[in-house]
This record gives structure tokens, sequence and C-alpha cells, in this order.
């Protein structure tokens, strides 16, 4: 399995054309490229706090970020430029909503008016993300997503945004990898802000019972987003609304019954967990088994139907790396564990594996139905080595061999039958990454983070290309 090289885009052999409607995009996130965190009446959000008052970004912080919040309209000519037809981004609930509910701030809906119909009116279909992990920090300290509320609280801002951006805006993501976010990061940020969770060492070693305590949380979202289903089709809109889940393919490490049986837990507690209920209404019964043993999920009588009831019109598909997954008895998450990134140039996030996109679309596809699906990201870093600004250029051979191989699986995979219908890069920007702060760069776009500088790197140029051809 890990013999895999990643495939040189100079090397393929024969054209790739993808199908006409097939939509090219890039993706960002309010909290990594706004900046303004004090602006025109915006509320504090938990990153607002993770990083000026608990230092957890190794001293970054998103207060600037990329200043997109003044320099949007630039920022939109660049991927008019590159061709770019559709745009994720995600709203800064705090923007809209200062206090998380109640009173509303028109100027946060002003901002994102105005980026929406510059977007628009440079040929540019915006998608909107509602929650990329900022939540208000007035609702952290209301028990955040644990408390059962904020389900109606996600509902009322998801209607308050349905409302101001609907009648323009026809594709909307209710929630960026609950996965990532509540289980993975969650972990860490738990155990650094609350002295009785112990710090995990690594990602893959987070305890078990850590994972099934933040499964309530994870419940809450599922909730969340049925309810915010079931108000954007309550108010008649156009267009189609989805969420975006962060699948990490799993294979076993040695052709043993002891590691396939790992990568059926792993896969239930990375994929399953959040696929099942999201395309079928119900939660995987092996590791709800698992999860219930540990802790109370909190789920009431006729959870179940709201999200049956409410699914989503498309799957957001967040892809990275795959795990390659071993038994380990003493392995703190439910005696499973996954191997260390040896590929020889690591990138940030994970082992570079592009088959693994085709693997899980197609298995996704023959398991849950034939459903439409979207990439809504797929990307990488591997620091200096690939990214370095040098004589006004960046010679990113190493993204440009990974967004080209992946979107060569992509193409297979529709090929293959799958409904894919759009690829969009994380990221245009380099922005702040999270924890890392700006250590990690993903951008096609270089972002000299002093001067605010933007420099096209040569896999900006090169996608460009792809969009124009719509292939290569
Ligand atoms: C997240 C992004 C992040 C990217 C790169 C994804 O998991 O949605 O916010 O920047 O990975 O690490």
């Amino acid at each position: 399995m890990k013999s895999h090289m990643p495939a040189d885009p100079r090397r393929s052999s024969g054209r790739i054309t993808f199908p006409d409607a097939f939509l090219w995009g890039t993706a960002t996130a309010a909290y990594q490229i706004e900046g303004a965190y004090q602006e025109d009446g915006k509320g504090v959000s938990v990153w607002d706090t993770y990083c000026n008052d608990l230092g957890l970004a190794r001293g970054a912080s998103g207060n600037v970020a990329i200043d997109h919040y003044h320099r949007y309209p630039d920022d939109v000519a660049l991927l008019a430029a590159m061709g770019v037809q559709s745009y994720r981004f995600s709203i800064a609930w705090t923007r809209i909503l200062p206090d998380g509910t109640g009173a509303i701030n028109q100027a946060g809906i002003d901002f994102y008016n105005r980026l929406i119909n510059e977007l628009i009116g440079a040929g540019i279909e915006p998608v909107i993300t509602l929650y990329h992990w900022d939540l208000p920090q007035a609702l952290a300290d209301r028990g955040g997503w644990r408390n059962r509320a904020s389900v109606e609280w996600f509902a009322e801002y998801a209607a308050i945004a349905f409302n101001a951006f609907g009648d323009r805006v026809t594709k909307w993501i209710t929630f960026n990898e609950p996965y990532v976010n509540l289980m993975m990061l969650g972990a860490f940020i738990r155990a650094a802000t609350d002295p009785s969770v112990a710090m995990p060492v690594s990602p893959t070693d987070i305890a078990g019972e850590l994972m099934a305590d933040q499964a309530i949380e994870v419940h809450h979202w599922l909730l969340a987003h049925a309810r915010a289903v079931q108000t954007h089709r309550s108010l008649a809109l156009a267009g189609d609304i989805g969420i975006t889940l962060s699948i990490h393919p799993a294979y076993p490490a040695n052709d043993t019954d002891a590691d396939r049986a790992a990568v059926h837990i792993i896969d239930g507690l990375h994929n399953r967990w959040f696929l099942d209920p999201v395309l079928t209404g119900e939660y995987p019964a092996d590791i709800l088994d698992l999860y219930s043993a540990k802790a109370d999920l909190g789920i009431l009588d006729g959870d179940m139907a709201l999200i049956a009831e409410h699914r989503a019109d498309f799957l957001g598909v967040n892809y990275y790396s795959p795990a390659f997954v071993t038994a380990d008895p003493a392995a703190p998450m439910f005696g499973v564990s996954t191997l260390p990134n040896t590929d020889e140039q690591p990138a940030f996030n994970g082992p570079v594996y592009p088959e693994g996109l085709y693997d899980l679309l197609t298995r996704i596809d023959a398991d849950y139905g034939h459903p439409t699906m979207y990439i809504t990201e797929n990307g990488a870093g591997f620091g200096p080595v690939d990214d370095t600004l040098s004589d006004g250029a960046v010679n990113d051979t190493l993204r440009q061999d990974y967004i080209t191989s992946h979107l060569e699986q992509a193409h297979r995979a529709i090929e293959d039958g799958v409904d894919l219908r759009g690829y969009f890069v994380w990221s245009c920007f380099d922005n702040f990454e999270w924890v890392f702060g700006y250590a990690n760069r993903f951008g096609l776009i270089h972002v000299d983070f002093d001067t605010q500088q933007r420099t096209w790197k040569d896999s900006a140029f090169m996608y460009q290309r792809y969009i124009r051809d719509n292939g290569f």
C-alpha cells in the first residue's frame, strides 16, 4: 500500500476532460483569512479566545490573518483572474450575531452582502459554509455544543443567513468536518482547557473515552444540521444544502485478520459515524455500542427521525490523506492505531495517497446509494522545500503533483459513474492554520504575512490552465 509515489503530471499519459458542468473552485474559512476581529460590531468567537487568551496557536492569531475583510475586492479579482468558477467561504457567526443569538449586527450582514455581490459580479458562484469552527464565545459560555440548546441556536443563525443571502446563494454547507473539529482538534483543545483531560500524544492516540464524550457534541451538530436543512426547505429557497465531512479511507498496515478488523473500527470512528447518520439517518451499530459503553450520548426519542427526515442534498468531501491501520491492544483509541507518515517529503496533513480519493468516492457511491458529491477541500502543504518565495515566484512542484494526481483519481471516479460535481482546492491563499499558526502554507497564492503581498505560486498558474481547459 505504502509504496505509492504521487503521480507526476508531466508523466501522465492521455488527456483528462471533466464533464461540462464540473465546478472548479477554491475554499477558505472566515477565521483563517478575515482578520478584523474586533471590527464593525463583531463579537468574540472561541478562536479569538483560544489565540488571544489561551495562546493555543503558538502565539499567533487570526486577529489580522490575511486581512481579507478589507482586501476582499482584490482577492476576488485574483480568483477571477485564475478563472475560478466557485468560491467556498464561511460566515463568521459572530459578525452576524455577536452574542450568538438575539440582536443582529447589520454591519456583519452588509460585509457578506458586499462579498457575495463582488463574487457574483466577477462570475464566481458563492458557496457558503455556515460553520467552520468559530463558535461565538457567548454560546461557549452557555455550554457550547454540549448544551442541547445549541441545536436551536444554530437553527436561528442559519435562518438569518438563509433570509439574508438565500436570494443569491444556492449552495450551502451547514458544518465543516465534525470529526476533525470535535474529536481530533477537540481532544487537544479540551486537554488544553480542562486540567482533568490528559493531552493526547498524537491525533491517533486520542482516548476512546474522550471520543465517546465528544460524540455528544457531534450529535448536536447532526441535529443542528437537520434543523438547518429543514429550515432551508421551509423557506422554499432555490438551491441545495449539504454538509462537509472529512473522510479518511483506511487500509490495513499488514495483511492480517487483526489489522482488517482494526480498519473496520477506524473506518467506523472516522467515517461511518458521520456518513451513516447524514446519508441513512442512523448511527453505525458497532460504534454506537463502543461509545455508549463509555458515555451517555444524549440521543433522545425522535432525534434519529429528525436526522433521517432532513437529509442533505449533497455531500461535501474533504480529503487529504488515508489511515494505514494496525491492531494494537494497548492503544487508547479502542485498541487501534495508525502508522506514522513515512513519506520522503511529508505533507502536513498525512501520507500522500491519491488512490484514497478514488477509493472513498467509489465506496461512498456504492454504500450510500449514489449521492451527489463535491470535493469541498483537497490540497497540501509541504513546508519550505516546496513553498519558498524566490525572485517573485514559488515553484511548488509537490503541490502541483498533489493536486494533479488527486484530480486524476477524481476523474477516474466520475468515469466509473460517481456523481461528483466539483472540486475545491484548499486553499486559494496561504492563511492561518489553526493551532499551527502561520507555519503551514496551503495556498495557491502566496501571502507575505507582514506586508499582505499576494504572489501567484506555480500551482495557481497550473490551476488556471486546468480550469481553462476543463482538464489537462
Ligand atoms: C480544514 C481547514 C484546514 C485544512 C488544512 C481542513 O481539515 O477544514 O480549515 O486549514 O484542513 O489543514
